[in-house]
């Protein structure tokens, strides 16, 4: 594992192009001289073109979507294949919880935007996390396993995991976060199934007050931040939070 990475999700809560570009263009000023990090944008598909040519000489940012369709082209009205995702984006969220929930998203659908993400060069960024705060695991690992079935191994290296426990999602300024010994305990039950190097992250209410937690943790190798991803102030922090942690639990 070689750096840490911090995944902005904006989900919908920016509602202009101005916006978007003024956020996406402070956080890449400063964020381009921090070690050890990668950060990956997720926009609405709509701007996705503006943000990919604003960090375009960002060797630090990278452009991500929020999610694709599995199909490669055809008669599917409103949606964006991986092909298209590509032309724009380097990463792709798969299978957000959001996604589940409101628009029926299966484990089926989220393997096969797995399978055609990897096939089109994208890195697909899986999300698994369970309902209830209950310390049962069967749904997170059903649903990792589900998303790798026909993925040959040796693209498991692509991939990066998102540990999201649906209970500790926020509602965009207030969350439960889960604890870093639960997430770090999570993450190794996780990695069992996956290669040792899939970097594997913490998404739920994470935000600058409680992300050195999480940073000084060497099981979890990023974030995975909604509502604070949006504040471009706090994002920043978080950022420069982890590549300041890594630099030294990596000593
Ligand atoms: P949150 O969202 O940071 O607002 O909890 C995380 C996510 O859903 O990706």
């Amino acid at each position: 594992m070689k750096h840490s990475i911090i995944v902005g999700n904006w989900k919908m809560y920016i509602n202009s192009v101005a916006d978007a570009s003024v956020l996406v263009t402070t956080i890449r000023n400063n964020v381009t001289l921090l070690d050890k990090t990668k950060v990956v944008i997720c926009s609405p598909s709509i701007w996705l073109t503006e943000i990919a040519q604003i960090i375009k000489k960002s060797t630090r940012v990278s452009v991500g979507g929020q999610n694709v369709f599995y199909e490669p082209d055809g008669a599917y009205t409103g949606e964006i294949s991986s092909l298209m995702m590509k032309e724009v984006a380097d990463y792709v969220i798969v299978g957000h919880s959001e996604r589940r929930e409101h628009f029926g998203e299966t484990n089926f659908d989220v393997n096969e935007k797995v399978l055609a993400c990897l096939k089109s060069g994208l890195k697909p960024i899986i999300c698994v996390g369970e309902r209830k705060k209950s310390g049962n695991l069967v749904q997170p690992i059903r649903e990792l396993n589900e998303a790798l079935n026909h993925v040959p191994k040796k693209y498991y290296k692509d991939l990066v995991i998102a540990y999201e426990p649906i209970w500790a999602i926020s509602n965009g300024t207030v969350g439960d976060n889960a604890s870093p010994e639960y997430v770090a305990k999570v993450a190794n039950k996780l990695r069992e199934i996956v290669h040792s190097e899939t970097p594997i992250l913490y998404g739920g209410s994470v935000n600058s007050k409680n992300a050195k937690s999480y940073a000084e943790r060497p099981e979890i190798d990023g974030v995975l931040v909604g509502g604070a991803s949006v504040r471009a102030s706090e994002f920043i922090k978080i950022c420069k939070i982890f590549s300041e942690a890594k630099e030294i639990v990596r000593k």
